[in-house]
């Protein structure tokens, strides 16, 4: 029986379209409000369809010598082009990116989870100091 951290992947998002990358500063000023961008496909685009999408990213923060992380966000991706009609010619879709407004006061690792509803769960981390 698998456990669920061990059906996590991961790998090159250069290469790998449903990593879950962040960009953030690798530096930031305690209790001030920066940017995470957590976006998949950054590099090789990931489809967007009623059959295959990126139903949603969730965002966590692990301040470093701490036990256990916070929850920043969960944000789920509701429209890929569904239609009464024909499939796949929808009028609305969600782009599976998200800009979270953050501030630490300690340093640590924001670590991005997603899931493709073919493809399974994705990780990615990125650590963030104090300046
Ligand atoms: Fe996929």
């Amino acid at each position: 029986m698998a456990k669920i951290g061990e059906l996590y992947q991961s790998g090159n998002w250069k290469e790998e379209k449903h990593v879950p990358v962040i960009d953030a500063p690798d530096s930031v000023k305690a209790d001030e409000m920066f940017d995470v961008t957590v976006s998949i496909g950054k590099e090789v685009a990931h489809p967007n369809k009623p059959g295959h999408h990126i139903a949603w990213i969730q965002l966590f923060f692990h301040p470093e010598g701490e036990k256990f992380a916070y929850q920043v966000g969960d944000y789920k991706f509701m429209a890929h082009g569904a239609t009464a009609g024909e499939s796949d010619k929808g009028p609305v879709y969600t782009n599976h990116s998200v800009v979270a407004q953050v501030k630490i006061n300690k340093p640590g690792t924001l670590l991005a989870t997603s899931w493709c509803n073919i493809h399974g769960l994705w990780e990615f981390e990125k650590s963030v100091g104090l300046k």
